[in-house]
């Protein structure tokens, strides 16, 4: 099957998002039914980087296809993708007491980061009627 990332109806991004939004809902389930909320901010962050902003990413290329075809929306997919998991599991692993991820958290987020800049740029020369 091709998936084609700059798919300007945005499909690719709405099924991440609803990954991300079973995987993020069952944590919070699963912190509630144990009562260990030691994954809260993984947990907060699955639900609104993942499950919200990426089902947003979805609806914005299928209204604005000029903005599923602009390169920019290629690099923003990559980098948002290994951006956002890298950054769960190091934030993850720093809660669970492995302080020594917190590198990599910082890299991983400043790489989210760019990905951000990089929708907002598609946002603005892109997003127009
Ligand atoms: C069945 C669905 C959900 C369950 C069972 C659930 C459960 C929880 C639990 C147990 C906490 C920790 C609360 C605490 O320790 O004070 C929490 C925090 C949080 N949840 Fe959820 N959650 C769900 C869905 C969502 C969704 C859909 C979002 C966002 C779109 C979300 C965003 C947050 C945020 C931002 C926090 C942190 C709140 C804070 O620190 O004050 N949750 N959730």
């Amino acid at each position: 099957m091709e998936i084609k990332l700059n798919n300007p109806h945005g499909t690719v991004w709405l099924r991440l998002a609803a990954v991300y939004f079973v995987v993020g809902v069952w944590l919070g389930i699963y912190m509630g039914a144990s009562g260990d909320r030691s994954l809260y901010p993984v947990h907060a962050h699955l639900n609104l980087l993942g499950w919200v902003s990426m089902a947003l990413f979805g609806i914005l290329f299928r209204k604005f296809p000029a903005m599923g075809a602009s390169p920019l929306a290629r690099i923003q997919f990559w980098l948002y993708n290994l951006g956002l998991p890298l950054l769960m599991l190091a934030v993850a692993a720093i809660h669970r007491g492995y302080r020594a991820m917190e590198p990599v958290a910082g890299v991983a987020s400043i790489v989210l980061g760019i990905a951000v800049l990089l929708f907002a740029l598609n946002v603005f020369r892109n997003a127009g009627n």
